[in-house]
């Protein structure tokens, strides 16, 4: 028998329809944002990736699903959504569309990670990228979007950490004094650490295996290698989000794992009492450089994007879903075979009408075709049979009144709509 892949989900039954509830909020939501919907392929060249997130991140390094295909080209399955989008916003020349472009996506992602709590190797990603201007203003909006969707969401024990790290004027400063700190004590650093000093120093602070080594949490912070100019920036992020109410903690050592950042980075982390406590559930920020780095034009983009699962998990573990409404369900029985096929048939119009019917396809005794019905709740019941049909009648056990009506077949939809109740 086979088995899914380490790290896979199959979602089926109320998981699906749980899904779907959270597209609904969300999209909702993003779009009274001025978001519009992109889709672009799960894969794309690997150098998309290697290119924006860096390859000494995590990311590049160990996690990404590369093969050649028959043409020799070096493809990945897209492990976050960013860079993507980044490479079909320039290549769709949207920037000369409008200043300021704003895009939604929500799609699957495949990071080969060690699989564990709300940590998967296929997981869904729903993300905003917004492009066109420096702005603490669109910053900060961009931040309220993803805490009023979680209010929306009615998900609380939420923090949300922000930092900034700098432009790159304030980077480069910044990797030179790590570059110092660490290489005093570059033995007791992994061994990818070891190279990550001569390549890139900031990723050592992301570093999973070194997470607790005390080098890393007493290592200086970026805030000592700001420019004026980003401590400025910073500061009115910080302060528009408190005129907005927004509840935020600074977080010195917060850096994130992708190359692309610059200046305002934030994640949403999960506190709970379960195993999901600690987990980031949302994480972005601004990305000063990277349309220009893929060879567009000099403009900058801020986004973020959700760990879907990690929030469906939460919302289960909260009790957050809504008993999700259905439409009127209608089933059908039959008693011989010629009203087998009035059934169907009826179905069929019942649906074109916007009912959701159901029959069962292989009984005529009225006892496997009840079972059916009592699995599926409907609120109607539609029996047929001999008499029925000679008659040009239906029988209908009314779930919602409790009662069993016999009408004219074509009262029908007559009788739907007077006994159909919204709240039922
Ligand atoms: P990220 O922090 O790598 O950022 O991922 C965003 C979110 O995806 C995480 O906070 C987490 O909730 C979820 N996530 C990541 N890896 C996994 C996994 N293996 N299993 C389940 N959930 C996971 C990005 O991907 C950036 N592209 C975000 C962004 C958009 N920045 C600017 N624009």
């Amino acid at each position: 028998m086979y088995q899914k892949v380490k790290g896979t989900q199959d979602f089926f039954n109320l998981d699906v329809e749980k899904f779907r509830y959270f597209e609904k909020v969300v999209t909702n939501i993003i779009k009274k944002y001025g978001y519009e919907e992109i889709i672009t392929p799960i894969f794309e060249h690997t150098d998309v990736f290697v290119r924006s997130s860096g390859e000494e991140s995590d990311l590049v390094s160990k996690e990404m699903y590369t093969f050649l295909d028959k043409g020799n080209r070096s493809i990945t399955l897209r492990p976050e959504g960013t860079a993507g989008v980044v490479r079909s916003y320039i290549e769709n020349k949207m920037y000369a569309q409008q200043n300021l472009k704003k895009l939604y996506y929500l799609g699957p992602m495949f990071r080969y990670e060690r699989p564990q709590a709300g940590r998967y190797r296929q997981f869904y990603q729903f993300g905003v990228e917004a492009f066109g201007m420096s702005s603490a203003l669109l910053d900060a909006d961009v931040i309220l979007s993803a805490a009023r969707i979680f209010e929306a969401l009615g998900i609380k024990n939420i923090k949300l950490h922000i930092n900034s790290i700098g432009d790159l004027a304030s980077r480069t400063l910044y990797a030179e004094v790590l570059k110092e700190y660490f290489s005093k004590d570059i033995n007791h650093l992994c061994g990818d650490c070891q190279s990550r000093i001569h390549k890139n120093p900031l990723r050592i602070l992301d570093c999973k295996v070194d997470k607790d080594n005390p080098l890393l949490i007493n290592a200086p912070k970026i805030g000592a290698s700001l420019s004026d100019e980003a401590i400025k920036y910073f500061k009115e992020v910080l302060e528009i989000l408190k005129a907005a109410g927004l509840d935020y903690e600074v977080n010195e050592n917060l850096v994130r794992g992708l190359d692309y950042y610059t200046d305002t980075v934030f994640e949403f982390v999960y506190q709970g009492d379960d195993a999901m406590d600690g987990l980031t559930i949302c994480g972005g920020g601004k990305y000063s450089n990277l349309v220009k780095s893929f060879g567009g034009p000099d403009i900058p983009g801020v986004g973020y994007a959700f760990g879907v699962e990690r929030i469906l998990s939460i919302m289960a573990e909260q009790n957050l879903y809504p008993t999700l409404k259905e439409k009127t369900k209608i089933v059908l029985i039959a008693l011989d075979p010629v009203s087998k096929i009035q059934t169907l048939v009826l179905a069929d119009s019942l649906r074109k009408k916007g009912y959701e019917a159901e029959l069962d396809y292989f009984n005529y005794n009225l006892r496997p075709q009840f079972k059916l019905a009592d699995r599926l709740h409907p609120d109607f019941i539609i029996i047929i049979g001999e008499e029925e049909r000679s008659k040009k009648q239906l029988t209908i056990k009314n779930k919602i009144a409790n009662t069993q009506d016999t009408i004219l077949e074509e009262e029908l939809f007559t009788y739907l709509k007077e006994n159909y109740h919204e709240n039922a």
